[in-house]
């Protein structure tokens, strides 16, 4: 069982990522709100290539103005099948829609997962939360390369899956089926894991009120969040029928900022490898209690004023951010 050292003081976490129209506001809520201490972004292939994501990845850090943390780019495959993107709902970008700015942020020359690995290894046991909002590959492949890093871990709190419904299948949600090897492994290692799935994320909805709160605040990196929604808007009419699209990935940091925004249920959970109908469906098994020792829980409730209040407080606090300011060297970080 991962340690849970009760830490006064900000909540440290590595944010690992596939930009992503939900990723960026997933980046964005964690460096703009004080309660979290954003120790490093790491991508992995998802919505694009692994090329294209960390491109966005690095873009989103230079709009937010964040220096200091390392971004790095792990994984550019899934463990075992063959690789799917996500175009249809991210745009041939990954994260189309706004224009990108030149990113002044350099990507770190160390490998994603080797990043992962050190960042947990440096702090102390029970501080560092993993914060996955893409495929699972980085986080596998960390834990299985240095299996320490399962008991220092604080907890696993990613947004992926679904114990209702999916989006890539009736029953599987893109970033458990995209490498479903790789969530087995995540979910069904010892350390608590917290599955912010599309039971929530689906009442995360970008409404017209949400937006037009995220407008009136009229700084770059806001309007960069509503140009990134009316593309996502779009697309989520188009591809899903949705009339407001669920921004799901800051669904997970808002989770770590304040469990009380999103309520979660302790139940077993497990990834389905083998059905030809439910390939990377997160099976709940809801039947009973929670046995002791269970370490999965599912999230269901959201705050939904408070959550967008979240966003729109990060990004008042991050405020307007010149794009032509020194580009960021952290230590590690090769041209
Ligand atoms: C998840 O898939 C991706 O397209 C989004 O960024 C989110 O992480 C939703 O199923
Ligand atoms: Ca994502």
């Amino acid at each position: 069982m991962g340690a849970h050292a009760a830490t006064a003081g900000p909540r440290k976490i590595i944010l690992d990522c596939d930009p992503g129209h939900d990723d960026a506001v997933a980046i964005l809520l964690a460096h703009g709100n004080p309660q979290i201490e954003l120790l490093a972004v790491t991508t992995v292939v998802g919505n694009q290539t692994l090329a294209k994501v960390t491109e966005n990845a690095l873009a989103v850090g230079t709009i937010a103005g964040i220096t200091g943390v390392p971004f790095a780019a792990g994984c550019d495959r899934p463990l075992v099948r063959q690789l799917k993107t996500a175009g249809d709902i991210h745009g041939e970008t990954g994260m189309d829609g706004p224009a990108q700015p030149e990113p002044t942020i350099t990507v770190d020359r160390r490998h994603a997962v080797d990043l992962i690995i050190e960042t947990v290894m440096a702090h102390e046991p029970g501080t560092v939360t993993l914060v996955p909002t893409g495929g699972l590959t980085n986080i596998a492949m960390a834990a299985r390369k240095e299996p320490r890093i399962v008991e220092r871990v604080r907890e696993v709190v990613l947004m992926g899956g679904g114990y209702h419904v999916g989006n890539w299948s009736a029953v599987s949600e893109f970033n458990i089926i995209i490498d479903p090897e790789a969530a087995h492994i995540v979910f069904n290692e010892d350390w608590p894991v917290v599955m912010v799935g599309l039971d929530l994320t689906h009442q995360a909805l970008a409404t017209d009120e949400a937006i037009a709160r995220i407008e009136a605040i009229g700084t770059s990196p806001a309007t960069f969040v509503r140009e990134l929604m009316d593309f996502f808007a779009r697309t989520y009419q188009d591809h899903q029928g949705f009339d407001a699209p669920p921004v799901h990935d800051p669904c997970a940091v808002a989770y770590v900022i304040d469990p009380t925004i999103v309520s979660t249920v302790k139940v077993p959970l497990d990834i389905e490898l083998r059905g030809t109908l439910t390939l990377g469906m997160t099976v709940a098994d809801f039947r009973a209690p929670a046995p002791p020792g269970c370490n999965t829980s599912v999230a269901v409730d959201l705050d939904h004023g408070r959550f967008w209040d979240l966003v729109t407080d990060a990004l008042e606090r991050i405020g307007d951010v010149d794009l032509s300011a020194t580009p960021s060297t952290p230590a590690e970080a090769t041209a």
